[in-house]
């Protein structure tokens, strides 16, 4: 799947708090634009918790903690994962992989070089946080999808992670997704006091990515372990993710500023 040396864009799904929908977003985009044409690999870095895996059924037999290990590359753990986008399945429970060393970082960055070749599109799952794990791939991104939920220590954590963001990388492409509300008037709501606070302390205006409603079918997809979008395509969830896929296709088509390793550079010199 090389993409004739086009560079793919990467965009880093990451929230403060836990547990708000970043995994399910990001396996849903990923079959979504897949679905669009394009070539997408998901890299679940969620170092702690990873779970892509599990939402879309697979089992595999390696995963970024081999990688990690140096006892292969990415290209040897990626899977075919439902609705035709590659994955990188995320290591999870291992203490270990919690905290990457510097070396095992900039050994990590290496090879998602290797992805951006290979792809349209990378997706990377971060995890919650604000660990230097997080602000690695999302340094490497060329933009960065916050997901929080309308609950306010969600939005509390998500500006304390757009803060660390903005304070590593002054030219972060910030956006929002505000997941799990009740219609669309919540979302924008909690966009734009999110957007006041940053524009006020952080001088930064953060881009409105959309809102995905609390939706049952999301939670019955879930339990079925199957993408939504695939479960229920017509559901109210499906429909917003759909959307998000739209833009950020058109997104993809725009020319790229400096590259990764430029960024992570940058980054870990600061
Ligand atoms: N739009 C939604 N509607 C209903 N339930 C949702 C929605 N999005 C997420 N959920 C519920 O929240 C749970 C957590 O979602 P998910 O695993 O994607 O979050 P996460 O941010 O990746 O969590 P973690 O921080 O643990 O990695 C899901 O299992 C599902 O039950
Ligand atoms: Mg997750």
């Amino acid at each position: 799947m090389e993409n004739g040396g086009r560079r793919a864009r990467i965009v880093s799904i990451s929230s403060g708090k836990g547990g708000v929908g970043k995994s399910n977003v990001a396996v849903n985009l990923a079959v979504r634009l897949s679905a669009m044409g394009r070539k997408v690999i998901l890299l679940d870095a969620d170092l702690g918790t990873a779970n892509a895996d599990v939402l879309c059924n697979l089992t595999p037999k390696a995963t970024l903690a081999h990688v990690v290990a140096g006892r292969c590359g990415l290209r040897d753990v990626l899977m075919d994962a439902p609705g035709g986008f590659k994955l990188v399945p995320g290591a999870s429970g291992l203490a270990n992989m919690a905290a990457l060393s510097e070396f095992e970082r900039a050994r990590l960055v290496q090879q998602m070089q290797e992805l951006e070749a290979q792809s349209d599109l990378l997706l990377v799952d971060t995890g919650a946080g604000v660990s230097p794990n997080v602000l690695c791939f999302a340094a490497a991104a060329d933009q960065q999808l916050v997901i929080t939920s309308p609950e306010p220590t969600a939005v509390t954590d998500a500006y304390a992670l757009i803060k660390t963001l903005v304070r590593q990388q002054p030219q972060a492409d910030v956006r929002i997704l505000v997941n799990m509300v009740r219609d669309a008037v919540e979302g924008r709501a909690v966009f734009d006091r999110i957007s006041a606070v940053s524009q006020r302390f952080l001088a930064l205006r953060p881009k409105f990515a959309g809102h995905v409603p609390h939706d049952a079918r999301v939670v019955m997809a879930v339990r079925r372990r199957r993408p939504f979008v695939l479960d229920s395509p017509h559901c109210e969830a499906s429909q917003c993710i759909g959307q998000l896929a739209h833009r950020m296709d058109r997104h993809a088509a725009e020319p790229r500023g400096e590259g990764l390793i430029r960024r992570v550079a940058v980054w870990l010199a600061g």
